[in-house]
């Protein structure tokens, strides 16, 4: 089966590098479709460009977060764009691959992507430096997930990450109301609860969740500069992407 990764992405500084590395990850995976769903209102030529010369099949999706949401702290962020993606799926009816949400910022275990393409409904599988425990995953006993470690489970029945779940498209597909509400925090749990899931069918990878195979990297940020430079001319000269 075909892999759809689904990246939400949104112009700042570090985006191309943050694309780039990726790309140099996802080249190494045969068999998937990557979905980059950026959050502004269309496509740019410069992004565009850049995932052409990857040679990845793509697909590049424009989809803001409604304005009503930019200023609410936390903001769900990479809502819209995986709600395009869902939509893209859908639209298409495909029925056949296995979907996977991974943001542009974490790290991937190459290992991942043949452990995830195995997914018969839902697989489950720990993901590294997650907030204060370092790790959030399922917790396996004789082969099934029994439990969950994380730190911040808030009333959670799924407190897991974005990057700690894949699921099959037949099995997605029975379930006409899958979504992802705009609700931080609970996005994962929210996703997982429209798609039906049962605690016993949760698939195990990652040697019965024993091995971190992605991690939660977060690249250190910088604000735009609050002095008035000539972006155009500077984006002229280099690939900054946006400031
Ligand atoms: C954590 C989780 O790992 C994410 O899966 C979850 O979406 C996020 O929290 C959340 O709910 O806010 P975190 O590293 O804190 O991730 O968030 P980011 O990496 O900043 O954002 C998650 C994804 O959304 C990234 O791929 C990012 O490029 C994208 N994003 C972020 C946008 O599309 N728009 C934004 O304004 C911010
Ligand atoms: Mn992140």
């Amino acid at each position: 089966p075909v892999i759809y990764f689904v990246t939400p992405t949104y112009p700042r500084r570090e985006q191309i590098p943050e694309l780039t590395r990726l790309a140099h990850t996802l080249l190494h995976v045969p068999r998937l479709h990557w979905l980059v769903a950026n959050d502004r209102d269309r496509c740019d030529k410069f992004l565009d460009n850049m995932l052409n010369k990857f040679g990845i099949p793509f697909t590049y999706l424009a989809s803001p977060m409604p304005s009503k949401f930019r200023n609410t702290k936390p903001a769900p962020r990479g809502v819209a764009n995986r709600r395009a993606a869902l939509q893209w799926l859908h639209q298409r009816n495909l029925t056949a691959g296995v979907l996977y949400f991974g943001d542009d910022d974490n790290t991937y275990d190459l290992r991942l992507f043949s452990e995830i393409r195995q997914t018969q409904r839902v697989s489950m599988f720990p993901v590294g430096l997650i907030a204060e425990y370092a790790v959030s995953g399922p917790v396996v006993r004789n082969g099934k997930v029994v439990a969950f470690l994380d730190s911040w489970v808030a009333g959670r029945r799924w407190p897991v990450d974005m990057a700690g779940f894949a699921v099959n498209l037949a099995y997605m597909s029975q379930y006409p109301n899958v979504n992802m509400p705009f609700k931080p925090g609970y996005e994962e749990d929210l996703f997982l609860r429209s798609i039906g899931l049962r605690i016993d069918q949760i698939e195990p990878k990652g040697n019965n969740c024993t091995e971190i195979l992605v991690w939660h990297t977060q690249t250190k940020n910088k604000k735009s500069p609050t002095v008035r430079i000539d972006s155009a001319l500077l984006n002229d000269r280099f690939n900054l992407g946006a400031l």
